[in-house]
């Protein structure tokens, strides 16, 4: 049984490349061997987290829990858990999204700023969007398969 899983979270220190790379190397260790693929999003030099999880209800959940006690982000917050009938970002270990390169309007159109804040968004809507920016190739990652 498959489900997603959507959060949003602030990071302690500004969001540089350096942690973006380092969080994005420890997903696609993980994620490939345990069914997860996802987006993980960010302000680089903001402090904004956003991230789908999809998979395994229990490794989902697993995966879940170790995250929000990464001491690397703070402000963990569920937005939206579902269970779902087929992936949406199946082509992703974990794809990533700049959101200071997606389309101004794009954020606009679900939200009440162009910079995105998902702790005021529905957590549908800021799924919405996720699913948007994925069919508009705002979401790079390396998308090897999964195991
Ligand atoms: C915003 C954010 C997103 C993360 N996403 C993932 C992920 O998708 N997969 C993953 O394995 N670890 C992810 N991590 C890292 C985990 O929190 C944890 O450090 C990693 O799984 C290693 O855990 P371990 O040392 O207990 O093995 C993320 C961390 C942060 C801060």
């Amino acid at each position: 049984m498959l489900v997603r899983l959507l959060y949003a979270s602030r990071a302690v220190d500004t969001i540089g490349a350096a942690l973006i790379d380092a969080i994005i190397a420890e997903s696609h260790a993980h994620n490939g061997d345990h069914g997860i693929t996802g987006v993980l999003c960010a302000y680089p030099q903001g402090d904004v987290f956003m991230q789908a999880l999809e998979g395994a209800r229990n490794e989902v959940n697993r995966l879940y829990q170790n995250i929000v006690r990464d001491p690397r982000h703070t402000q963990v917050t569920l937005l939206d858990y579902a269970e779902i009938s087929e992936r949406a970002f199946a082509n992703w270990r974990m794809g990533r999204v700049d959101l200071n390169r997606v389309n101004l309007s794009t954020i606009l159109r679900y939200s009440e700023r162009a910079q995105l804040d998902p702790f005021s968004l529905p957590g549908k809507r800021a799924l919405a969007l996720l699913l948007e920016l994925s069919t508009t190739m705002s979401v790079v990652g390396r998308g090897e398969p999964l195991k």
